[in-house]
């Protein structure tokens, strides 16, 4: 038994927000961030707009795909690393908003990595029985960690600079601030006897390296779990150490992806999309020359959308599906590597 893709969607939030926007209240320009990174622009979750919100709209899109209605679903599986509470995740929210009383809705904490570790769960709910029909959403409302205060400079509601005082504070953050947008992605998968589904994955974590992407603000480690200095500290923002997370992902992606592909006796030519995270243009630039895969076989978004982390598979799936790339009985390879870090590839005959 194994699992094949009936319905994707994907959702982002407002009006694009241009790399010139985010000149308007940090020290960078569009030269820099795209040269760095391949990002053009991105969309930020509005004020009161949570990753459930996003992602309620990308599963209506992939609902709609599928033909189907919420209740034909028997499991849901929800990937957020920006929930919209510290607890409870935001899989019972969004099962909620779908008008879902009763059916399992599990939260994955992967990260950007989070669509690996989803196929993995989907192969085995299928093939234990748990499930027939399941919808995945990686959503994302990073907004909330971004680090400049004048949000209607920067949505051009409001000509005018920032402080220099709230200049700085965003300037300090400025490589993390550029690379990351909001948006959600949705894929259903169904049982099916044809042969289609995943054929192999090898998913890694390790966790020595936890803090070159964390938090360092709330968490159960103080008392409170929030303490009234966090916010002058800034500890409700991320701390990135970007050179370290490179050099992991262009180590890392191109080892497990051949090891994958050794260990199942696939060669890297008989595989038909490379279908990867969008973190920054470069490490995926890397890592198909070093997999010798051809421009044209592994789709970009980035430009576009910035790193969504765990929307970013689903929401570039979605594309691939509407725009016809992706056909049935193709064998597809996914990378991805997050937070955590968590990192790996898999393998799916589509
Ligand atoms: N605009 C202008 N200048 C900037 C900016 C900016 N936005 N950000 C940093 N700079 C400056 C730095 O201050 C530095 O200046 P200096 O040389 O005077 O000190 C210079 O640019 C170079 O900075 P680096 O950090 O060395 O730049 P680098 O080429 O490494 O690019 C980047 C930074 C884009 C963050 C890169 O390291 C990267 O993409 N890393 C991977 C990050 C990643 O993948 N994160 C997501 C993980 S996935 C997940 O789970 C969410």
């Amino acid at each position: 038994m194994g699992f094949e893709v009936i319905g994707t969607g994907h959702f982002v939030p407002g009006e694009p927000v241009t790399n010139a926007a985010l000149a308007r209240v940090m020290d960078t320009s569009d030269d820099w961030i795209f040269q760095r990174s391949g990002i053009r622009q991105r969309h930020f979750a509005g004020e009161g707009q949570g990753a459930s919100d996003l992602a309620f709209e990308a599963a209506k899109r992939a609902l709609e795909m599928a033909k189907l209605q919420p209740k034909d679903l028997d499991y849901i599986l929800f990937a957020t690393m920006t929930p919209d509470y510290v607890f409870p995740g935001s899989a019972a929210v969004l099962a909620a908003k779908l008008g879902l009383e009763g059916t399992p809705a599990l939260d994955i904490r992967q990260q950007c990595a989070a669509m690996i570790f989803a196929l993995q769960l989907v192969d085995g709910l299928i093939k234990g029985g748990a499930a027939k029909t399941i919808l995945f959403v990686g959503a994302e409302a990073h907004a909330g960690f971004m680090p400049w205060e004048d949000w209607d400079i920067v949505e051009g509601k409001r000509e005018g600079e920032p402080s220099p005082e709230a200049r700085a504070r965003a300037n300090e953050h400025r490589a993390l601030a550029v690379l990351f947008g909001d948006g959600a992605g949705a894929m259903i998968f169904r049982a099916t006897d044809r042969d289609a589904g995943l054929v192999a994955a090898k998913v890694h974590t390790d966790g020595r390296y936890a803090e070159t992407l964390y938090v360092p603000g709330g968490g159960f480690r103080t008392r409170p779990y929030w303490k009234a200095t966090h916010f002058d500290e800034q500890a409700h923002i991320p701390r990135m150490d970007g050179r370290e997370l490179f050099k992991f992902a262009v180590t890392k992606l191109p080892q497990t992806a051949r090891k994958l592909c050794e260990e199942t006796q696939t060669p890297i030519e008989s595989i038909d999309w490379f279908l990867a995270h969008q973190a920054n243009a470069r490490i995926n630039k890397y890592v198909r020359e070093h997999l010798g895969v051809p421009p044209e076989k592994m789709p970009m978004n980035i430009d576009r959308f910035g790193n969504t982390s765990a929307g970013t598979l689903p929401i570039l799936i979605d594309e691939c599906t509407r725009d016809g790339k992706l056909q049935k009985g193709e064998l597809n390879m996914m990378l991805a590597l997050g937070a955590g870090i968590h990192w790996g590839c898999a393998l799916v005959r589509w």
